[in-house]
């Protein structure tokens, strides 16, 4: 089947599919789990709709009389930037580069396609609203007759239909444009659909980021997770703490600078429009009290100072939990990050906390006896973490964190999402848990970063999310995954290859 887009953007398509896939539609056929990637008996459609007839009926477009406009009775208008900004990608995805070229004349086809509508059911179609986890992406297309339908309860719904649609156009010999007619009604397995990108380890250009987005709304993929600080850098320019930023890099990593290589508050709203444009979240990771290298350079006293030989030896552990600056700080940081990201979570990180710095530490050690909490230093980072989760409840912030705030027996709110990291057992994993009540997420399985040889994007397309054993409700509490590029060996020159191939 020929492009119906321009090349590079063909390529995004064809690669990216493979893990997106299983997240939207049940890779079963006939009841039956799919034993290995088949080609698709709808053409180019990806991640494969709900429910799909395609007639062999084939209907010309021609360009120069196609428009995309509001349905009657759609509950939305010109004033309805996500649609109207969509209308004009997709005819330009669609026909961008040759918009003149017309139907052969005397050609056989079931007629003429010259104008898709698009109507919004809702009330609250949510067209000047973020996306959430509550969105609703369902949408129903039939191509038939002069004009084609697509009609969404939401804005969400008809963003993804719209992608839907420009699937389905295709190119003949000629050159000359058709569609099938068709009926789809199509809706996500899976509320989350996310992929990870880090910003710490190598700087990535805003353009790369932006790119990104648009190859994940070609894959019905919804959530940037976007890990934009750790040990080597804290690119995110603070208004609240300007010098995180300006001070936090190892002058010897060329990846990071100061003036250039940050995120400013404009750059961080464009990352945010531009997502919420194409019905994707942007969910920032603050990682602490570990992966905190980079912060302890611009806040003074913030890492625990670490001892030898009973004196302090100038290196620096994880966030300190045993002062009080330290949550005053947080809070303060904490508020300004929660208005500049939209979204109602923030990821929490939690993960791969060092103790031996916290152990060699007499002020800790101290600390620790008065609070009971023995040799045990779970329990001082389940204090940490529980001060933390208090300053995002009464910022009014929901929040995700990696699976082992959830093993380290902290008290977390019901309403906390898990993701579930760690590649051992993460079914079983999933099953505690999912069985304790949260909300998780699987990422264990989709570490893009980990190249290997041969083709590994078959292995991600075979994972089964919910190939755990657990009730029906546990399976319920898993809303989706996320695939991770962890930054150590990417930066803006192997991004998209090795994200989406
Ligand atoms: C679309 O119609 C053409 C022309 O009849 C037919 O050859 C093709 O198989 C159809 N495509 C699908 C996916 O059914």
């Amino acid at each position: 089947m020929i492009s119906v887009r321009f090349f590079p953007v063909l390529c995004l398509v064809l690669a990216a599919a493979s893990y997106a896939h299983s997240w939207y539609k049940s890779p079963e056929k006939d009841g039956q789990p799919l034993a290995a990637p088949e080609p698709s008996p709808y053409g180019s459609l990806w991640p494969l709709p709900q429910e799909v007839q395609i007639s062999p009926n084939a209907m010309f477009i021609p360009p120069a009389e196609f428009t995309i406009v509001h349905g009657e009775g759609s509950t939305a208008g010109a004033d309805c930037l996500v649609l109207q900004d969509a209308f004009r990608r997709y005819f330009d995805y669609m026909f961008g580069l040759l918009r003149l070229k017309d139907a052969p004349k005397g050609l056989q086809s079931s007629g003429r396609l010259v104008q898709l509508q698009v109507t919004l059911t809702a009330k609250d179609n949510e067209c000047h609203k973020y996306p959430s986890v509550l969105s609703d992406e369902s949408y129903k297309l039939m191509v038939n007759g002069d004009a084609a339908v697509l009609e969404a309860s939401q804005v969400w719904g008809a963003l993804r239909g719209l992608e839907t649609f420009s699937q389905l156009v295709y190119q003949d010999s000629t050159g000359a444009f058709l569609i099938n007619k068709t009926q789809i009604s199509d809706f996500p397995r899976f509320a989350h659909r996310g992929v990870l990108l880090d910003t710490s380890r190598h700087f990535l250009p805003l353009k790369v980021i932006l790119k990104t987005l648009d190859a994940m709304a070609f894959n019905k993929m919804n959530v940037l997770h976007w890990h934009i600080v750790d040990d080597p850098s804290f690119p995110y320019q603070s208004e609240t703490f300007p010098e995180l930023s300006n001070m936090s890099a190892d002058p010897h990593l060329i990846t990071y600078h100061p003036l250039t290589h940050i995120y400013t508050f404009i750059d961080v709203r464009m990352v945010i429009e531009y997502a919420r444009l194409r019905g994707i979240r942007v969910i920032p990771e603050f990682d602490t009290p570990g992966h905190t290298d980079s912060w302890g350079k611009g806040q003074k006293d913030l890492l625990t100072p670490c001892y030898k030989d009973g004196a302090p030896s100038g290196t620096f552990g994880p966030v300190n939990p045993i002062v009080n600056d330290t949550y005053a700080f947080m809070y303060k940081l904490f508020n300004e990050i929660g208005k500049v990201f939209p979204d109602k979570y923030v990821h929490l990180g939690g993960d791969e906390v060092n103790f031996s710095c916290w152990k060699s530490n007499p002020d800790i050690t101290k600390f620790m006896a008065e609070h009971g909490f023995g040799t045990d230093y779970c329990k001082l980072e389940s204090y940490y973490i529980q001060q933390i989760l208090g300053i995002m409840s009464s910022l009014g912030k929901g929040y995700m964190v990696w699976q082992e705030v959830f093993d380290n027996h902290n008290q977390i709110k019901p309403d906390t999402i898990v993701e579930v990291w760690k590649g051992e057992n993460y079914n079983e994993e999933l099953y505690k848990v999912t069985a304790a009540g949260f909300s998780a997420i699987l990422s264990a399985p989709w570490y893009l970063d980990y190249i290997s040889y041969g083709q590994d994007w078959q292995r991600y397309y075979r994972i089964e999310p919910l190939n755990f054993n657990g009730t029906e409700e546990q399976k319920h509490l898993v809303i989706g995954g996320e695939a991770c590029l962890w930054g150590e060996f990417v930066d803006a020159s192997n991004l998209t290859p090795r994200l989406w191939y």
